[in-house]
């Protein structure tokens, strides 16, 4: 589905975005992994967070969808049950790839196998197959790394483990297989990367440590979780504040969004960049049991170019496409370094990024771990390919809106991925 965005007056008024995706996946699969029902508040609706209650269905969970919220009936920690010929199909979901072999490494007697959609069949499993096999899991993958992924449950032991590129995805999964394995499981990250696992594992009152960027968990028994209120996602919220920061004379508020600190960094450093920005996050380095939500206001503004790097990328990982639109419409350099991971998420998006930003006429050079982008204060629009990638396609749409001929995004459908309301919450702001 191709879609043409114009450029646009100012946007004004009030927008509540949708749920948080990571914070979705994570209380979906540990309500499956506890032993009382959870309810959840405000779970996303959108494919990808539908993919993981799929998963959880096929492996015995009862998921009752009502009115605004869910309750999730788990087969606690060790009952998993086997699949529908042990298939699991995890869409176009990466958490649900990286997370759920934490889960099933750790069931003796379970088989089953994971797979997706073209686009998860590009994407490395091995980050979590090699730790897990430190562990003891018996994990096989296509080529040793990538999926159809068969997972053979057995008993697993603790291990300490040294990630060399941050990442929450396989952090929570080795915390996971660390609540089922004998002894202790200690994860350490080169910098922090967002804790949402953690929080709610604490909230749940099992004894976890968090020491700097390493943490620690012990096996456990079983999980209760009573409820989980899944605020919005400031992923998501980051394209409507894009679209304010660069739309003159704009100024908008988000409501209700997750400001926990490890998934604010888009927003200081758009601040940084000389964004207006007001809002009360939460001060980086909390640790806490619990997700704070609140209210954004955003104006536009001039900006400056900046400088990010490796340290503030974790906090940022799924804006630094925006981080690099915002940079062509700034003065000066932006220069973004140490995010090589970018190049293993939906699509390869130092790649997307800088193909889609160049045919849109923007400078921009990519760099082994990031990219360059010599800013002129303005954009002259074009064609972008979303490539099937949500975040691209809600880029081009934003990009579209700033620009000076307007944007056609090929391929917007990819938006339902993590925000199916995107248009209608856009097209509200606009009127
Ligand atoms: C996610 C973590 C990030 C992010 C992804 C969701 C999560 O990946 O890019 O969209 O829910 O844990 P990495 O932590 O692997 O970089």
């Amino acid at each position: 589905m191709n879609r043409r965005f114009d450029p646009s007056g100012r946007l004004r008024g009030a927008v509540t975005p949708p749920a948080d995706k990571s914070i979705s996946h994570r209380a979906a699969l540990l309500g499956a992994m506890s032993d009382e029902p959870v309810t959840i508040r405000n779970y996303l609706e959108a494919d990808d967070t539908r993919s993981t209650l799929e998963a959880m269905r096929a492996l015995g969970a009862g998921v009752d969808e009502r009115e605004g919220e869910l309750v999730v009936r788990g087969v606690g920690l060790h009952e998993v049950q086997s699949a529908t010929n042990n298939l699991l199909n995890v869409g176009n979901s990466g958490t649900l790839l990286r997370l759920l072999p934490g889960w099933l490494a750790g069931q003796p007697g379970g088989l089953w196998t994971l797979d997706g959609d073209a686009s998860i069949r590009r994407r490395p499993v091995d980050r979590v197959a090699v730790p897990l096999r430190a562990m003891g899991a018996r994990i096989k993958a296509r080529d040793d790394r990538l999926v159809p992924l068969t997972v053979q449950g057995t008993a697993l032991s603790g291990v300490e483990h040294e990630l060399d590129i941050s990442s929450a995805q396989v952090k929570s999964c080795l915390m996971l297989a660390g609540l089922l394995a004998e002894g202790t499981t200690k994860i350490t990250e080169p910098h922090q990367s967002r804790d949402h696992t953690e929080r709610i594992l604490a909230g749940a009152r099992i004894p976890i440590e968090r020491d700097g960027t390493a943490v620690t968990v012990n096996a456990v028994d079983e999980l209760e979780i009573a409820e989980i209120t899944v605020p919005g996602d400031p992923s998501s919220a980051a394209f409507l504040v894009a679209a304010a920061l660069l739309v003159s004379g704009s100024r908008i508020t988000v409501r209700d969004m997750g400001t926990n600190w490890t998934r604010t960094g888009f927003l200081r450093i758009a601040e940084r960049m000389g964004g207006v920005i007001l809002a009360d996050l939460e001060e980086p380095g909390t640790v806490t049991d619990h997700e704070p939500a609140g209210d954004v206001d955003v104006a536009a503004a001039p900006l400056e170019g900046t400088v990010v790097e490796a340290e503030e990328v974790p906090l940022a990982i799924d804006e630094l496409p925006l981080v690099a639109l915002l940079g062509a419409f700034a003065e000066g350099e932006t220069v973004v370094r140490g995010a090589q991971e970018l190049r293993y998420k939906e699509t390869d998006r130092i790649a997307t990024t800088v193909s889609g930003l160049r045919s849109l006429g923007v400078n921009i050079e990519a760099t082994d771990d990031g990219f360059v982008v010599y800013g002129r204060g303005e954009v002259d629009g074009g064609r972008i390919d979303a490539h099937g990638d949500h975040r691209m396609a809600m880029l081009g749409a934003v990009a579209g809106l700033a620009s000076n001929r307007g944007v056609e995004v090929v391929g917007m459908e990819a938006a339902d991925v993590s925000y199916p309301g995107f248009e209608a919450d856009l097209g509200a702001l606009l009127d």
